[in-house]
């Protein structure tokens, strides 16, 4: 093993946005994670966790599958390990997309296989493109998205993303991008109604200003991760499908978080009352026992990729790899099988009730915000919401909160992409008792954040 490579606690790998350098000699200790059960995870030295993150909004069914899944899994490695979708096909694909059209809302029927959130949002592009150049508007080249919006990494998808220090070592974006005002209500002096119709109409002079002819996708999750689980206003939905069908552009729903459970239903836009014409998927899928996403496409979409002579100009190796189809068949069954959207729904109002207590005692939360179970509160400084500045949230978030937080035995996200936030997801087989604990925890945090801020 190179020297280096020995001196830092992560050995060769390297970290993902991750400060690398944190871990050397003298530096922080690196959180290894060995094991999970239900809603927990352990690290190699045995600390128990409770996974308030679901694992970077992955393990909707927490850890305790993985006898089953790893039958399953076994199961279709004998009986076939590989094989692509390109050209060919095998069953547990064509079994899962006509499971996922079966889920979607109606009018959306076809489904492109990725192996992850980016490679999806970078598929579901090359689809709208292709759309719009079969129906003769070559010319729609451009995207609205959303400030603060996280849409992935690769270079496609990085240009939707709208938090501008991921972007700015990259160069200029590979696909033009509008970024517009995101749905953060506490941070508007309009609400409900008032606030749709102003953001709406931000968007259509965009719209405007740009040439209506001249834009592709708007693109947007159903309710925005990064800033901390922003919520539409009322009509907000239904105002983006208008303004797309007005102008003949795609809407796209990001659902790499809001899918499969996260807020409830399988797609988080139907809480909205919208269907999109495309929506994006990973995450949750599979639950993360197996890397997988996919791109969901309405029938008006997919409809010229099934014209005389045309091919659909875009394929990734393991897209729909039958190991991670037969994965996510199974996690589709468990979730009708163990009621994991109905735990959802029985609890969502207690976990935001409790939330709420917190904000009421605690003067350091300004803001609950979310649905189902995506859940964030925003971190201010006093009674006036005042914000924290850029030395106050690195000593709050990364020199208090984090470890705290691992000290308490918790894993949340503590964020300050757009204002300073503690977020929750926890895993959807959660109970009471495992909320409350969650609860517990942050209460623990955030009044040590209070003492260390010198607030109360
Ligand atoms: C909304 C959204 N889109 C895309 C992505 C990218 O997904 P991945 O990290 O699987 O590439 C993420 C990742 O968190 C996401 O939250």
């Amino acid at each position: 093993m190179a020297a280096q490579a020995a001196s830092f606690a992560q050995g060769s790998a390297l970290l993902h946005f991750t400060r690398n350098g944190n871990f050397g000699p003298g530096g922080s200790e690196l959180m290894v994670v060995e094991r999970g059960e239900g809603p927990y995870v352990f690290d190699t030295h045995g600390n128990r966790y409770v996974d308030g993150l679901s694992s970077l909004f992955c393990a909707q069914i927490g850890y305790s599958y993985g006898e089953e899944m790893g039958t399953v899994a076994a199961a279709q490695l004998q009986q076939l390990a590989f094989n692509t979708m390109w050209g060919t096909a095998h069953p547990p694909a064509l079994e899962l997309a006509d499971k996922l059209a079966g889920l979607a809302p109606d009018g959306i029927d076809r489904v492109f296989f990725t192996s992850g959130g980016s490679e999806s949002v970078e598929a579901a592009w090359k689809i709208a493109r292709q759309y719009h150049v079969a129906n003769g508007e070559p010319q729609r080249l451009k995207a609205i998205a959303r400030h603060i919006a996280y849409h992935g990494v690769t270079i496609g998808a990085l240009s939707f993303t709208g938090v501008p220090a991921y972007k700015e070592p990259f160069g200029p974006p590979a696909i033009y991008t509008r970024h517009v005002s995101n749905t953060n209500g506490f941070r508007s002096e309009l609400e409900g109604e008032e606030l749709t119709a102003k953001l709406l109409g931000e968007i259509e002079d965009v719209i405007l200003e740009e040439g209506p002819e001249t834009i592709a996708v708007i693109i947007a999750e159903p309710v925005q991760n990064a800033g901390g689980c922003l919520v539409p206003p009322p009509g907000y939905w239904p105002g983006l499908r208008r303004l797309a069908d007005k102008y003949g552009i795609l809407l796209h729903a990001d659902e790499v978080i809001t899918g499969f459970g996260r807020l409830g239903e399988y797609f988080g836009v139907t809480r909205f009352d919208t269907t999109p014409d495309l929506i994006t998927v990973a995450k949750g899928l599979t639950s993360a026992y197996a890397p997988m996403g996919a791109v969901m496409v309405a029938d008006k979409v997919a409809a010229p990729l099934y014209e005389d002579r045309r091919t659909l100009l875009h394929g990734i190796t393991f897209g729909g790899h039958p190991l991670c189809a037969a994965i996510a068949l199974k996690n589709l069954e468990i979730f009708e099988r163990d009621g994991v959207l109905e735990n959802v729904h029985a609890r969502e109002d207690g976990l935001r009730e409790r939330l709420e207590q917190l904000q009421e005692d605690l003067p350091i939360v300004g803001d609950v915000r979310g649905a189902g179970f995506f859940w964030a509160v925003e971190l201010v400084k006093d009674e006036d919401n005042t914000r924290f500045d850029a030395d106050e949230r690195e000593r709050l978030l990364r020199g208090y909160m984090i470890p705290a937080m691992l000290e308490a035995g918790l894993i949340a996200r503590a964020d300050d992409r757009g204002d300073s936030i503690l977020q929750i997801a926890p895993p959807l087989i959660s109970d009471d008792d495992v909320l409350d604990e969650i609860v517990e925890k942050m209460r623990t945090v955030l009044v040590g954040a209070q003492q260390e801020l010198a607030l109360v």
